[in-house]
């Protein structure tokens, strides 16, 4: 991650006009998007409706799109860097896995044929991805490893048991979340974490002030989200092996000191 895009404000308008000159092509999507979001803003004011309705919109036009990936090729080496990070640091087989935000299964697949039968469980907020979801596990013909895949509506994780992850993975799933959406998963995380166990979670960084777009992409200072952690009785610290990796956003463990 450049220096520049850490000092950024994306929501300033300097950085608006600037971008939009180096980029006028981007100006009419980006227009769009925003008189897009704006309806879906208003007819739902809660933000998990909200961008439940903005990835029915973006899956319903291209469902490795409304992950964040632009080509299939990219689709498949942001689910491998995933899976190839957790592997690097000790997943095994017989662990059992929570993905937040596991989305059409990027990396969740990679997760399903690594791990033992049942022990992945996918969440997501969006009916219309967990449906991409399913696919995917038919595509990659793992219907025996009998994943868990169940839709939610907020992240206090209340329907799962105690003490049960070793593993809890939020990958770019808080850098479409507000600072309350990020500190109900916080508060509720601890309880489900295995003995050993840890929550790997990335976000968007910033080293400016801390910053929203479209109520889609937030960015956060590493010390907030590292405070807010430890406020739970959470440790948690940076991953700075996370950024070696070719990508846009940083990572956080944390740790159920219990
Ligand atoms: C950018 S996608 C990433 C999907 C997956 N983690 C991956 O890396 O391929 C973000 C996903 O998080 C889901 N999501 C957003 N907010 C969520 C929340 N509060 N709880 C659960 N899922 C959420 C979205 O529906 C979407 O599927």
């Amino acid at each position: 991650m450049s220096r520049k895009s850490l000092l950024t404000n994306r929501a300033g308008l300097t950085h608006k006009i600037g971008y939009a000159v180096r980029h006028p092509a981007r100006i009419t999507p980006y227009v769009k998007r925003t008189a897009r979001d704006t309806w879906l803003r208003l007819k739902h004011p809660d933000h998990i409706a909200y961008y439940r309705a903005v990835m029915a919109s973006d899956a319903g036009r291209n469902p490795e799109a409304a992950v964040g990936s632009r080509s299939h090729e990219r689709w498949l080496a942001l689910g491998e860097m995933q899976f190839d990070y957790l592997a690097e640091h000790g997943l095994r087989p017989g662990h059992r896995m929570l993905d937040i935000g596991c989305g059409n299964l990027r990396a969740g697949w990679r997760f399903i044929a690594h791990l033992h039968t049942g022990h992945y469980y996918g969440i997501d907020i969006s009916p219309d991805i967990l449906i991409s979801a399913k696919q995917t596990l038919t595509t990659y013909g793992l219907q025996d490893k009998l994943p868990h895949l169940t839709i939610t509506q907020d992240l206090t994780l209340d329907f799962l048991p105690s003490a049960h992850f070793d593993i809890v993975h939020a990958h770019s799933v808080f850098s479409h979340s507000p600072v309350e959406v990020i500190d109900e998963c916080l508060a509720h995380v601890g309880r489900i974490l295995a003995p050993g166990g840890f929550f790997d979670f990335t976000f968007d960084r910033t080293e400016a002030t801390e910053h929203q777009v479209l109520r889609e992409d937030f960015y956060y200072r590493t010390e907030t989200l590292l405070e807010l952690a430890r406020r739970h009785g959470l440790e948690a610290r940076f991953m700075e092996d996370w950024e070696k990796r070719p990508h846009g956003q940083s990572k956080i463990r944390v740790n159920n000191p219990a």
